[in-house]
């Protein structure tokens, strides 16, 4: 096969710290080559570089043959590189027609006029199953989900030979994974490569050719799929004997708990309709669906970012109005949103992240920065982010490590009921873990919570009871024995 691109001893510093020490990576024309590592392996700063976003780092960058070194995305972009980024880089208050071809080449040229824009764009979202979205809306008004399938569909629009893709799949319900391998599969056939950046280790064993395992700044080895399997695959990335397992199934014995929250007929727009449930005091409620089927908007109600037109919300007995985001939080309750990049101020430091939350209930904005940090520092610990400084920016931070802040910035506002939107979504295999025991905790402690995914293994890790949501109400409850991914999907 005909090599097209070669990395080469690729270093990269941020101030003394390397992040990438000597990588090579290489790639085939028409091949799926994955990358997969630990959270802060390195993976999206090396596929960076490649795509121009990184412009100061050593070692060479070959294309089809010629040395190459780009000065910008664009740059790239020209030469046929195309980037999904995994904290996407779409324009929330432009529409969806807009995104879909502004910032592509030639873009400029090819659309003078909104209608025939507006209608290419309805042709192209065709094409991917997407006919029931509103090409003039502005995508900031869809869920993250639709969000990521318009940037995976305009890098692929944009005719580029070489696509990095991210986390492509981490905001997609399984139909629409499904829909994006059947379009890789298409793009191979037409000799495209694809660099496929995922921690769903079943995705990656599905769909990859050749594996590379990236692990603290290190490439590790590059393998065929098939000479290896995902518990070998495992090791590689966290480089110790010891395997994590995964859950597949879980045996629920919920018991009846004193109710902390209770839900009554709320409907909200088409989002969803008729909802009731309840959760009790130290209980895990999951939440699943697929994307759009209403368990993720759910929680913006609660966390009043959306009206509801009808319905009632009742906390510990007495029925509450909730009115706006500021409002809940003073009720005591949290919400850690599924999209990091709403939930995070990415240009601030770290610390003033962490605290935001817990400053906004006190009701106070002092600059106590000294006691900011202590807060940071210890949280920064119980969480084992990387790295551990309180003062760089959040937006700095790999996606998993934002996550973790995300999530636990909340603990010191000691919510009533706390409310999580794909709280592992991007981490790797062992912050899983941390998250999962962090949320295990909060229970012991009599925290009511509730966890939306569109993942079965997180539904699984945590929940005690599982509503299952399907186009916008709640189809099945399971809370007594066994439960698998079958039974979630027959529902769904
Ligand atoms: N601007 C920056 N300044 C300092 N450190 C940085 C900066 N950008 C990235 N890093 C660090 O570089 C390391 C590699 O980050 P990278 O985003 O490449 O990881 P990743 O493998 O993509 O992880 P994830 O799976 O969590 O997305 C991380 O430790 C991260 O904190
Ligand atoms: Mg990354």
């Amino acid at each position: 096969m005909e090599k097209v691109l070669e990395l080469k001893n690729i270093v990269k510093r941020y101030g003394q710290v390397p992040v990438l020490k000597g990588v090579d990576f290489d790639l085939y024309a028409g091949e799926v080559h994955a990358i997969v590592g630990q959270n802060g392996a390195g993976k999206s700063t090396l596929m960076k570089i490649l795509a121009g976003v990184i412009t100061d780092y050593e070692g060479t960058e070959v294309l089809k043959g010629k040395p190459v070194r780009f000065r910008s995305a664009g740059e790239a972009q020209v030469h046929g590189i195309g980037m999904v980024h995994q904290e996407l880089s779409v324009i929330l208050k432009l529409s969806v027609a807009e995104n879909l071809f502004i910032g592509t080449p030639g873009s400029k040229k090819t659309f003078v006029n909104w209608w025939e824009m507006e209608n290419k764009a309805r042709q192209l979202l065709k094409d991917f199953g997407l006919e029931r979205i509103n090409v003039k809306r502005p995508l900031g008004s869809y869920l993250l989900g639709i969000q990521q399938m318009i940037e995976i569909i305009r890098t692929i629009h944009s005719g580029a030979k070489i696509i990095i893709m991210d986390e492509p799949t981490s905001a997609l319900s399984p139909p629409e994974v499904k829909r994006l391998f059947e379009l890789i599969g298409r793009l191979k056939q037409a000799g495209t490569s694809i660099i496929f950046i995922s921690h769903f280790l079943d995705d990656v064993l599905d769909i990859a050719d050749r594996i590379t395992v990236l692990r603290d700044g290190r490439k590790i080895t590059t393998l065929e799929n098939k000479d290896i399997n995902k518990a070998e695959l495992i090791r590689l990335m966290l480089g110790s004997s010891e395997g994590i397992s995964e859950n597949t199934e879980i045996e629920l014995s919920a018991s009846e708990k004193e109710p902390v929250l209770e839900i009554k007929d709320l409907s909200c727009r088409r989002l969803f309709r008729d909802v009731a449930f309840s959760v009790g005091k130290g209980e895990v409620v999951g939440l699943f669906g697929y994307m759009g089927a209403g368990h993720m908007e759910l929680p913006r109600v609660l966390f009043g970012l959306e009206v509801p037109e009808k319905g009632r919300v009742i906390l510990q007995g007495k029925e509450v109005k909730i009115k706006s985001p500021g409002h809940a939080r003073s009720l005591g309750l949290a919400y850690a949103p599924e999209s990091r990049k709403k939930a995070l101020c990415l240009t601030k430091p770290i610390y003033a992240n962490i605290t935001l939350p817990f400053l906004a209930t006190i009701g106070r904005f002092v600059n106590n920065r000294t006691r900011e940090l202590e807060i940071s520092r210890q949280l920064i610990e119980r969480t084992a982010l990387r790295p551990p400084k309180p003062l760089l920016n959040v937006g700095n931070l790999s996606g998993g490590n934002q996550q973790k802040v995300s999530v636990s910035r909340w603990l010191p506002t000691h919510p009533i009921v706390f409310i999580l939107s794909e709280p592992t979504r991007g981490m790797d295999v062992g912050a899983k873990e941390e998250i999962i025991n962090l949320v295990r905790d909060l229970k012991a402690q009599g925290m009511g919570i509730i966890v939306a995914s569109s993942e079965p293994e997180t539904i699984f890790a945590l929940a005690d009871r599982i509503l299952v949501f399907s186009k916008g109400k709640i189809v099945h409850e399971f809370k007594q024995g066994k439960v698998n991914k079958e039974l979630l999907f027959q529902y769904a």
